[in-house]
Protein backbone atom coordinates (compact mmCIF):
# COMPACT_ATOMS: atom_id res chain seq x y z
CA UNK A 1 0.00 0.00 0.00
CA UNK A 2 1.09 3.55 -0.62
CA UNK A 3 1.10 4.77 2.83
CA UNK A 4 2.96 1.84 4.53
CA UNK A 5 5.84 2.52 1.77
CA UNK A 6 5.77 6.13 2.39
CA UNK A 7 6.36 5.06 5.93
CA UNK A 8 10.06 2.96 5.33
CA UNK A 9 11.14 5.83 2.74
CA UNK A 10 13.42 7.50 5.23
CA UNK A 11 13.89 4.19 7.93
CA UNK A 12 17.49 4.11 8.92
CA UNK A 13 18.20 8.06 7.71
CA UNK A 14 19.05 10.88 9.84
CA UNK A 15 17.76 13.76 8.82
CA UNK A 16 18.30 17.81 10.64
CA UNK A 17 16.17 20.61 9.59
CA UNK A 18 15.63 23.88 10.94
CA UNK A 19 13.29 26.13 10.80
CA UNK A 20 11.31 29.51 11.87
CA UNK A 21 13.61 32.84 12.15
CA UNK A 22 16.62 33.98 14.64
CA UNK A 23 15.84 36.77 16.86
CA UNK A 24 18.71 39.31 17.25
CA UNK A 25 18.34 41.76 20.42
CA UNK A 26 19.37 45.54 20.85
CA UNK A 27 18.11 45.90 24.35
CA UNK A 28 16.24 44.15 26.54
CA UNK A 29 12.77 44.91 25.33
CA UNK A 30 13.49 45.30 21.17
CA UNK A 31 14.63 42.46 18.94
CA UNK A 32 15.41 42.33 14.96
CA UNK A 33 13.78 39.79 12.98
CA UNK A 34 12.40 37.76 10.10
CA UNK A 35 8.60 36.99 9.15
CA UNK A 36 8.65 33.26 9.46
CA UNK A 37 6.31 31.21 11.52
CA UNK A 38 8.21 28.12 10.99
CA UNK A 39 5.64 26.25 9.72
CA UNK A 40 7.57 24.79 6.53
CA UNK A 41 9.97 23.38 8.75
CA UNK A 42 7.66 22.19 11.31
CA UNK A 43 6.14 20.13 8.62
CA UNK A 44 8.91 18.93 7.01
CA UNK A 45 10.18 17.63 10.54
CA UNK A 46 6.57 15.83 11.10
CA UNK A 47 6.67 14.30 7.16
CA UNK A 48 10.35 13.04 7.48
CA UNK A 49 9.93 11.55 10.93
CA UNK A 50 6.11 9.78 9.66
CA UNK A 51 8.83 8.78 6.68
CA UNK A 52 10.32 7.09 9.31
CA UNK A 53 13.94 9.29 9.81
CA UNK A 54 15.52 10.12 12.57
CA UNK A 55 14.96 13.48 13.22
CA UNK A 56 16.31 16.65 14.53
CA UNK A 57 14.96 19.88 14.70
CA UNK A 58 16.98 23.22 15.31
CA UNK A 59 14.10 26.00 15.40
CA UNK A 60 14.24 29.78 16.23
CA UNK A 61 11.43 31.35 17.89
CA UNK A 62 7.84 30.25 17.25
CA UNK A 63 4.41 29.23 18.04
CA UNK A 64 4.12 26.24 17.15
CA UNK A 65 4.45 22.23 18.63
CA UNK A 66 4.85 19.24 17.33
CA UNK A 67 2.84 16.08 17.46
CA UNK A 68 5.04 13.64 16.85
CA UNK A 69 7.44 12.95 19.97
CA UNK A 70 9.83 11.29 18.23
CA UNK A 71 10.94 14.37 16.67
CA UNK A 72 14.38 15.83 18.64
CA UNK A 73 13.17 19.46 19.17
CA UNK A 74 16.31 22.11 19.67
CA UNK A 75 15.25 25.33 20.84
CA UNK A 76 17.81 28.51 20.05
CA UNK A 77 17.18 32.26 19.76
CA UNK A 78 20.06 33.82 17.14
CA UNK A 79 21.63 33.56 14.67
CA UNK A 80 24.73 32.73 16.15
CA UNK A 81 23.07 29.92 17.90
CA UNK A 82 21.57 28.41 15.26
CA UNK A 83 24.83 27.98 13.96
CA UNK A 84 26.12 26.47 16.92
CA UNK A 85 23.27 23.67 17.31
CA UNK A 86 23.55 23.07 13.44
CA UNK A 87 26.87 22.47 13.49
CA UNK A 88 26.60 20.44 16.16
CA UNK A 89 24.54 18.11 14.82
CA UNK A 90 25.43 18.56 11.48
CA UNK A 91 27.97 15.22 11.00
CA UNK A 92 25.77 12.81 12.25
CA UNK A 93 22.66 13.30 9.28
CA UNK A 94 22.34 12.15 6.10
CA UNK A 95 20.35 14.95 5.03
CA UNK A 96 20.29 18.49 6.17
CA UNK A 97 17.53 20.97 5.32
CA UNK A 98 18.05 24.53 5.98
CA UNK A 99 14.28 26.13 6.13
CA UNK A 100 15.19 28.68 8.87
CA UNK A 101 14.89 32.46 7.88
CA UNK A 102 17.86 33.60 9.52
CA UNK A 103 18.83 37.06 10.43
CA UNK A 104 21.56 38.30 7.54
CA UNK A 105 22.62 41.41 10.14
CA UNK A 106 22.37 41.81 13.84
CA UNK A 107 23.04 44.94 15.80
CA UNK A 108 26.76 45.06 16.54
CA UNK A 109 26.23 46.40 20.37
CA UNK A 110 23.57 45.11 22.52
CA UNK A 111 22.62 47.64 25.40
CA UNK A 112 22.38 46.16 28.54
CA UNK A 113 19.73 48.39 30.09
CA UNK A 114 16.44 49.31 28.16
CA UNK A 115 17.16 52.34 25.36
CA UNK A 116 15.32 55.63 26.68
CA UNK A 117 13.78 57.16 23.70
CA UNK A 118 15.56 60.90 22.99
CA UNK A 119 14.36 63.76 20.21
CA UNK A 120 15.79 62.79 17.22
CA UNK A 121 17.33 59.38 15.49
CA UNK A 122 18.20 56.51 16.79
CA UNK A 123 21.00 55.10 14.81
CA UNK A 124 21.56 51.59 14.75
CA UNK A 125 24.72 49.84 13.50
CA UNK A 126 24.40 46.04 12.09
CA UNK A 127 27.15 44.00 11.41
CA UNK A 128 26.74 40.43 9.24
CA UNK A 129 25.78 36.96 11.01
CA UNK A 130 28.03 34.16 9.59
CA UNK A 131 26.15 32.14 6.54
CA UNK A 132 25.07 28.81 8.17
CA UNK A 133 24.58 26.92 4.99
CA UNK A 134 27.62 27.92 3.71
CA UNK A 135 29.47 26.72 6.45
CA UNK A 136 28.04 23.53 6.18
CA UNK A 137 28.27 23.37 2.61
CA UNK A 138 32.24 23.55 3.49
CA UNK A 139 32.37 20.76 6.02
CA UNK A 140 29.73 18.53 4.15
CA UNK A 141 31.41 14.70 3.45
CA UNK A 142 30.13 12.52 -0.31
CA UNK A 143 27.49 11.01 1.39
CA UNK A 144 25.89 14.07 3.07
CA UNK A 145 23.32 16.11 1.29
CA UNK A 146 22.43 19.43 2.04
CA UNK A 147 19.60 21.53 1.13
CA UNK A 148 18.67 25.26 1.20
CA UNK A 149 15.48 27.38 0.72
CA UNK A 150 16.18 30.38 -0.99
CA UNK A 151 13.47 33.30 0.15
CA UNK A 152 12.72 35.46 -3.37
CA UNK A 153 10.40 38.69 -4.67
CA UNK A 154 12.10 38.81 -7.96
CA UNK A 155 13.27 36.13 -10.42
CA UNK A 156 12.95 33.56 -8.04
CA UNK A 157 14.13 30.51 -10.64
CA UNK A 158 17.31 32.75 -11.40
CA UNK A 159 18.46 34.08 -7.76
CA UNK A 160 17.41 30.36 -6.79
CA UNK A 161 20.23 28.81 -8.92
CA UNK A 162 22.51 31.50 -8.11
CA UNK A 163 22.16 30.40 -4.72
CA UNK A 164 22.87 26.80 -5.41
CA UNK A 165 25.59 26.89 -7.05
CA UNK A 166 27.30 29.80 -5.06
CA UNK A 167 26.62 27.95 -1.51
CA UNK A 168 28.03 24.39 -3.20
CA UNK A 169 24.12 22.75 -2.51
CA UNK A 170 22.55 20.07 -3.56
CA UNK A 171 19.77 21.33 -4.32
CA UNK A 172 17.24 24.06 -3.21
CA UNK A 173 13.94 25.13 -2.26
CA UNK A 174 12.82 28.08 -3.78
CA UNK A 175 10.10 30.23 -2.20
CA UNK A 176 8.34 33.36 -4.63
CA UNK A 177 7.56 34.93 -1.81
CA UNK A 178 5.37 37.00 -3.33
CA UNK A 179 3.14 35.05 -5.03
CA UNK A 180 -0.49 33.93 -3.73
CA UNK A 181 -0.83 32.12 -1.26
CA UNK A 182 2.77 31.15 -0.71
CA UNK A 183 5.54 32.13 1.76
CA UNK A 184 4.78 33.41 5.13
CA UNK A 185 2.29 33.09 7.91
CA UNK A 186 -0.52 30.74 5.48
CA UNK A 187 -0.62 26.81 5.56
CA UNK A 188 -0.21 27.18 1.89
CA UNK A 189 2.89 27.10 -0.31
CA UNK A 190 3.81 26.88 -4.08
CA UNK A 191 7.91 26.54 -4.00
CA UNK A 192 9.98 24.50 -6.78
CA UNK A 193 12.35 22.62 -6.42
CA UNK A 194 16.21 22.35 -7.86
CA UNK A 195 18.86 19.89 -7.30
CA UNK A 196 22.45 20.45 -8.99
CA UNK A 197 21.27 19.21 -12.03
CA UNK A 198 19.54 22.01 -12.47
CA UNK A 199 15.78 20.03 -12.64
CA UNK A 200 12.91 22.60 -11.92
CA UNK A 201 10.26 20.69 -10.37
CA UNK A 202 7.73 23.49 -10.12
CA UNK A 203 5.03 22.51 -7.27
CA UNK A 204 1.77 23.86 -7.88
CA UNK A 205 -0.10 25.32 -4.33
CA UNK A 206 -0.64 22.67 -2.02
CA UNK A 207 -0.59 22.20 1.89
CA UNK A 208 2.98 22.67 3.62
CA UNK A 209 2.20 19.05 4.48
CA UNK A 210 2.04 18.32 0.45
CA UNK A 211 4.79 20.24 -0.22
CA UNK A 212 6.92 18.50 2.56
CA UNK A 213 6.40 15.18 1.55
CA UNK A 214 7.47 16.46 -2.32
CA UNK A 215 10.30 17.98 -1.43
CA UNK A 216 11.37 14.53 0.83
CA UNK A 217 10.62 12.32 -2.53
CA UNK A 218 12.71 14.57 -4.71
CA UNK A 219 15.58 14.43 -1.77
CA UNK A 220 15.48 10.73 -1.60
CA UNK A 221 15.40 10.62 -5.43
CA UNK A 222 18.45 12.98 -6.08
CA UNK A 223 20.14 11.58 -2.94
CA UNK A 224 20.26 7.90 -4.50
CA UNK A 225 20.60 9.07 -8.21
CA UNK A 226 24.08 9.96 -6.89
CA UNK A 227 24.60 6.69 -5.12
CA UNK A 228 24.46 5.11 -8.22
N1 LIG B 1 21.00 31.11 5.57
C1 LIG B 1 21.87 30.68 6.55
N2 LIG B 1 22.55 31.59 7.32
C2 LIG B 1 22.37 32.92 7.13
C3 LIG B 1 21.48 33.38 6.13
C4 LIG B 1 20.80 32.44 5.37
O1 LIG B 1 22.03 29.48 6.72
N3 LIG B 1 23.04 33.78 7.91
C5 LIG B 1 20.30 30.11 4.76
C6 LIG B 1 18.81 30.05 4.95
O2 LIG B 1 18.48 29.17 6.00
C7 LIG B 1 18.34 29.51 3.60
C8 LIG B 1 19.35 30.02 2.63
O3 LIG B 1 20.48 30.41 3.42
O4 LIG B 1 18.36 28.12 3.57
C9 LIG B 1 18.93 31.18 1.78
O5 LIG B 1 18.46 32.22 2.56
P1 LIG B 1 18.08 33.58 1.86
O6 LIG B 1 17.78 34.62 2.90
O7 LIG B 1 17.06 33.31 0.78
O8 LIG B 1 19.44 33.92 1.08
P2 LIG B 1 20.73 34.70 1.49
O9 LIG B 1 21.88 33.85 1.07
O10 LIG B 1 20.71 35.12 2.91
O11 LIG B 1 20.70 35.94 0.52
P3 LIG B 1 19.70 37.23 0.50
O12 LIG B 1 18.97 37.29 1.84
O13 LIG B 1 20.59 38.40 0.26
O14 LIG B 1 18.76 36.99 -0.66
CA1 LIG C 1 18.97 36.25 3.85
Amino acid sequence: EDHQKQKMMLKGKNILISAGPTRESVDPVRFFTNRSTGKMGFALAEAASYMGAEVTLVTGPVNLSLSDSRINRVDVVTAREMEEAMIAHFPSNDITIKAAAVADYRPEHRYDEKMKKHDGHWHVQMERTNDILQTLAEQKTDDQFLVGFAAETEKPIDYGIRKLQKKGLDAIVINDVGAEGAGFEGNTNMVSYVNRQQDVENMSLASKRDIAVRILELIIRDKEDRQR
